[in-house]
């Protein structure tokens, strides 16, 4: 506990201690659940690592105070930053400041023409129709099936497609290596989507946080979270988004999965679409029955009957 020692345990300026970064290795399977029953007490805690620690975040007016009203403050960090290089190089991911503004210009140029929007769509539609020969396939065998790792391997090919230009075919079981090689470090980037402090700060709740902590968001915690979203936050209602027939957008840093403020996702919109035509296609040609459903994040299985 000796390098634990000096991190203002206890003080009420900083905020609530929950354990160790190494208390996460135990519940690794099961990571997203663990956060977001902490979080349900702990709007912000954190958990100590031995040169830093790292916060962990719902609070909506934090989430807004660290991505957008004290940007400069906070960047990607050199831990961060090592593991997001090692996969995309120099690339708009992994840098900060001039270099990072610069990249966004271009890219937020590129993201907007017709030219991208229009081949994009072509390979979303091409990749859900492979989607839908595959569940064909179980469908006629009468088989179970993870349909979310269906659905990660066909964002996957279309990413690559879209993003590099190659054919990933990661439906291919022959090509299993390829596609573990990359769900696995995008997948676990995706759980700790966050930034660090390059100066000292204090947070909108009165948290104080120190150069070098890291800060992270818990976009999946918060989606679960009734301080967020109301008593009625774990029922199925996709009304609450819809007023008079017309879709309302919720605040970014409420609902935070793609990012917020100047480092938003570029690739919103395109996520969107290609979500909705894998949606038409899926449902339109199957009958879904969900079989085994846990809270975790891990893993849905369904059978499929056709219609
Ligand atoms: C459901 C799918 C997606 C989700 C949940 C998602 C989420 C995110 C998140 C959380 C970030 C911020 C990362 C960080 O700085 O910590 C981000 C950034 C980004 N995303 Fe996405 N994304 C999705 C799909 C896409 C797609 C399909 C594209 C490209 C076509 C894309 C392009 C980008 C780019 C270029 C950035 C960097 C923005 C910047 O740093 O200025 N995303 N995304």
């Amino acid at each position: 506990m000796t390098i634990f020692k000096g991190k203002s345990i206890g003080d009420p300026k900083y905020a609530p201690v929950k354990g160790t970064v190494f208390n996460q290795l135990f519940y690794f399977k099961k990571l997203h659940d663990y956060h977001a029953q902490l979080a349900k007490t702990h709007p912000t805690m954190r958990l100590l690592a031995p040169n830093q620690s790292e916060l962990y975040r719902i609070d909506v007016r934090n989430i807004e105070h660290i991505l957008k009203t004290n940007f400069d403050k906070y960047s990607k960090g050199k831990y961060n930053q090592d593991i997001i290089t090692d996969l995309f190089g120099e690339g708009i991911f992994a840098v900060d400041g001039d270099k990072w503004k610069q990249q966004r210009k271009i890219a937020s140029y590129e993201f907007s023409t017709r030219v991208l929007r229009d081949f994009s769509c072509s390979v979303f539609r091409k990749n859900a129709s492979k989607l839908v020969r595959v569940i064909s396939e179980f469908s006629h065998e009468g088989l179970v099936f993870d349909m979310q790792d269906l659905q990660m391997r066909c964002a996957l090919d279309s990413i690559f497609k879209v993003g590099f230009g190659t054919e990933l075919n990661s439906f291919d079981e022959s090509n299993a290596l390829i596609y573990w090689r990359y769900v696995d470090p995008i997948w676990n980037l995706k759980t700790c989507d966050g930034r660090t402090a390059d100066a000292p700060d204090v947070l909108p709740d009165g948290h104080k946080v120190e150069k070098g902590d890291g800060v992270y968001y818990l976009a999946y915690a918060m989606g679960r979270m009734s301080s967020i979203w109301g008593e009625d936050v774990d029922e199925f209602c996709p009304e609450r988004w819809i007023n008079n027939g017309i879709f309302q957008p919720e605040s970014p840093f409420k609902f935070v999965a793609f990012h917020a403020g100047p480092r938003m996702c570029l690739g919103k919109d395109f996520a969107y679409r290609q979500m909705k035509i894998v949606a038409m296609c899926v449902l339109n040609f199957y009958n879904q029955e969900m079989i085994e459903y846990s809270l975790s994040s891990s893993f849905l299985t369904t059978t499929m009957a056709n219609l």
